[in-house]
């Protein structure tokens, strides 16, 4: 048995999320997947995700290790000698969700694999909630992400496209879009991207610049419900606008999204934590074969992924 989690796309509200503003995103069709297989008796509880070249023990000075504590120390299972086997069908560090996916499959496999030994000693496992399963990815995602908002684990485990506040969740929306997506190949890290931003909002919720974003949000995912992609992809356009003035554009990322517009697209942003990760963008889809040409000129092989629905 497998267990899964995936990856996403914020399409509007990355980094005001932090600070309790809504962000608009989606979940990917791939992401991380999981098996768990016995160690032998005595042995480590580890991980091993060849595509990642990920191979690491639960004591192991890793950020992924780290990771793999945390949840279980959440789930109160010690450090059980099993292997979680896996397959990435993401980039790690791309801005696409994947150490919530990551954090998400294995809170499956080992919630799995604590019901079995209760249920083998006879006992009754009460089946994993949602609820259990996103508090244990969380416990991870604090520790690798510092503040995080919680959104790429609701993503992860949920699916779909929806919006997410940190104080209510994930509220499903009724929608479907093509969406273009460069991983610009430059890594970055998001607890550094997340912490750039509260100095230049002095870790103030009520700077402008958090609250436009935060209006964004809301105009384009009526926007996106009306079914007005050229009123979306000027509320990308702008939210990209302020997330470079918060300082987390980079030239690379902002020559990208320059390039997707001039080729046609209805609006182009850097999409999660920023610093390098991935772009995205939405166009008409006639044009959507010259944003991957411009991308593919700069040496970034996009994708087109269809969210929601
Ligand atoms: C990262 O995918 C999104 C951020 O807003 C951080 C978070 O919400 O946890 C940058």
């Amino acid at each position: 048995m497998s267990f899964h989690g995936l990856g996403k796309i914020i399409l509007l509200g990355e980094h005001a999320v932090v600070y309790g503003y809504p962000a608009l995103a989606a979940a990917l069709d791939r992401g991380v997947r999981v098996a768990a297989v016995p160690t032998p008796a005595g042995g480590a509880l580890r991980v091993d995700i060849p595509s990642w070249n990920l191979r690491i023990t639960a004591d192991d000075d890793h950020p992924l290790a780290v990771a793999l504590c945390a949840i279980a120390d959440k789930l109160d299972i010690g450090r059980p000698p099993l292997t979680l086997v896996g397959e990435a069908q993401i980039p790690a560090g791309a801005g696409l969700g994947a150490s919530a996916a990551f954090a998400v499959a294995i809170s499956r496999a080992l919630i799995d694999f604590r019901d079995r030994k209760i249920a083998a000693a006879g006992g009754s496992a009460m089946p994993a909630t949602l609820g259990e399963v996103t508090s244990a990815a969380n416990a991870s995602e604090a520790l690798i992400h510092g503040k995080a908002s919680g959104v790429d684990v609701a993503l992860a485990s949920n699916g779909g496209i929806g919006v997410f506040r940190k104080a209510s969740g994930l509220r499903p929306i009724k929608a479907e879009l093509r969406v273009l997506i460069g991983p610009s190949g430059a890594s970055r890290s998001t607890s550094t991207m997340v912490e750039r931003v509260t100095r230049a909002c002095s870790n103030n919720a009520d700077d402008p610049r958090l609250a436009e974003l935060g209006s964004l949000t809301d105009h384009g995912t009526n926007a996106l419900l009306g079914g007005d992609h050229v009123g979306l992809g000027t509320s990308m356009d702008r939210a990209h606008a302020l997330l470079a003035e918060l300082g987390v554009s980079t030239p690379l990322l902002d020559g990208l999204c320059e390039a997707a517009r001039r080729a046609g697209a209805y609006g182009a942003k850097l999409t999660g934590a920023g610093g390098g990760g991935a772009i995205i963008a939405i166009a008409p889809r006639e044009k959507e074969s010259d944003v991957l040409a411009a991308w593919r000129a700069a040496k970034v092989d996009g994708f087109v992924a269809k969210v929601g629905g």
